[in-house]
């Protein structure tokens, strides 16, 4: 089994990183943001907390790994001794991010199957109803077993020959997926009703802060940061790498899908008179029932489920190297035994959720509202609370402890990055941002 060196070539680490932070939430949330915070309005909040705080962050970890070319506590280690322990709280955070994100890959992947054999005779009536009997079957537990082995070859094959060479493969492949759904969902009579629902501005939504407060609170989820991955995937590549410009194209790639996503999603709400929602009430109702009223239901159910699969295993390979990079270095041990835990951890996690369903273990009867709630407990702990706070604690120590004299550790970070890169950033506005406006947009998403 390779020792898994680095990405071979530039193009290798940015299309990882892509990968990484197109998932779920680009397809299932970033869409219904939009149209439920003001429509168009909403990119208007949304650029700011992208350029304002999410850009800072990613490119503070992409610095972090390419300087000390170490994965995550070791680079943050390597800076700051005592902070080690804010590198493994990622790398914790991280695995349990995994172990959910697996089981709903699981529920996508099965409904690829599903889509094929039974697509346009889905269960009519109410169909969550359905998704609950689903729940409680095997198939969720199949589908964690399925998502692990794949991530498991992977993983196995080492930077260049797995995930390289995977990412090269899937992130091309889902912005050809979306692109298809949403060039059918164009043409569609409802299509352009659709844009006008999920797009049209609303400017006087932009006062009420709740909007602001979305934008702020998604944008770490979706880059994927502060989770240790981008810190890992960027020390991965050789020394001297660009730093801003990859951080740009990482962050507006990943936005841009998101965007695109919304075009793939709402011509199809529309046609069909369903509510709009997020998540998974989407993604496993409201979208399949949806697909049901339009001519080739079959294949445009598989391909929204491929996409959803595909995407979201990039970002789960890229949530479990998080842990694979840390425990190798700080441990010294090979790939192989490293994949082995991690993937044995995980997969026991993942199969807490998705048996709770048949076996109903948490007590009878509920068995379906339980693997929702647990699931549901793990994204709320990890994602929502535990994110934002790792991601202060970065921004305190780079912008604040890190600077030198009067000025903000975003200035030695700065410099250092535009040192390499194809285009420069403002070394004092790039502290200021990183000492006072990323700390007051996080201390507000906590609270
Ligand atoms: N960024 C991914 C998404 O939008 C999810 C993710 C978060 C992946 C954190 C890895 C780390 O769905
Ligand atoms: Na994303």
């Amino acid at each position: 089994m390779s020792e898994g060196g680095g990405w071979a070539t530039r193009l290798g680490f940015i299309l990882a990183a892509v990968g990484s932070a197109i998932g779920l939430g680009n397809i299932w949330r970033f869409p219904y943001q939009v149209h439920a915070n003001g429509g168009g309005a909403f990119l208007i909040p949304y650029f700011a907390a992208l350029v304002l705080a999410g850009i800072p962050v990613l490119l503070v970890e992409i610095w972090l790994g390419s300087e000390t070319g170490l994965t995550t506590p070791l680079a943050i280690r390597e800076k700051f001794e005592e902070s080690e322990f804010l590198g493994w709280w990622a790398v914790l955070n991280g695995f349990i991010v995994n172990a959910y994100y697996v089981v709903i890959l699981g529920w996508s992947a099965a409904f690829i199957v599903f889509a094929v054999t039974h697509g346009s005779e889905l269960p009519t009536g109410d169909l969550f109803t359905a998704f609950k009997a689903f729940l409680t079957s095997w198939y969720p537990v199949a589908g964690v077993i399925v998502i692990w082995a794949v991530n498991y070859v992977i993983l196995q094959l080492g930077v260049e020959d797995g995930l390289e060479r995977a990412n090269k493969l899937f992130v091309p492949f889902i912005w050809v997926l979306v692109i298809l759904l949403a060039v059918r969902g164009l043409m569609l009579p409802s299509g352009l009703e659709g844009l006008e629902f999920y797009l049209t501005p609303d400017f006087g939504a932009l006062t009420d802060p709740g909007i602001w407060i979305a934008a702020f609170g998604q944008i770490y989820f979706t880059l994927s940061v502060a989770l240790g991955i981008m810190i890992t995937y960027a020390s991965y590549q050789p020394e001297g790498q660009d730093i801003t410009n990859n951080a740009f194209i990482i962050a507006f790639a990943n936005c841009g899908f998101a965007f695109l996503a919304g075009f793939a999603i709402f011509p199809y709400l529309v046609a069909a008179d369903a509510a709009a929602t997020d998540s998974i009430g989407l993604a496993f109702v409201v979208l399949p029932q949806a697909f049901q009223t339009i001519p080739f239901t079959p294949i445009v159910g598989a391909i929204f489920f491929l996409l959803l699969t595909l995407a979201g295993l990039s970002s789960s390979l890229s949530l479990a190297e998080a842990q694979v990079g840390p425990l190798r270095q700080k441990l010294d041990l090979g790939r192989t035994e490293t994949v082995n835990a991690v993937a044995l951890a995980g997969v026991a996690l993942s199969l807490v959720i998705a048996l709770e369903g048949p076996l109903g273990l948490l007590g009878e009867g509920e068995a379906v509202g339980q693997s929702l709630q647990l699931l549901g407990m793990f994204d709320t702990s990890s994602a929502t609370y535990t994110l934002p706070m790792i991601a202060l604690g970065e921004t305190l120590i780079f912008g604040w402890v890190y600077g030198v004299g009067a000025f903000g550790g975003g200035q030695r970070i700065a410099t250092a990055a535009n040192a390499v890169s194809d285009f420069s950033i403002p070394p004092r506005v790039y502290a200021v941002v990183l000492q006072i406006v990323v700390p007051t947009a996080l201390g507000y998403t906590i609270l």
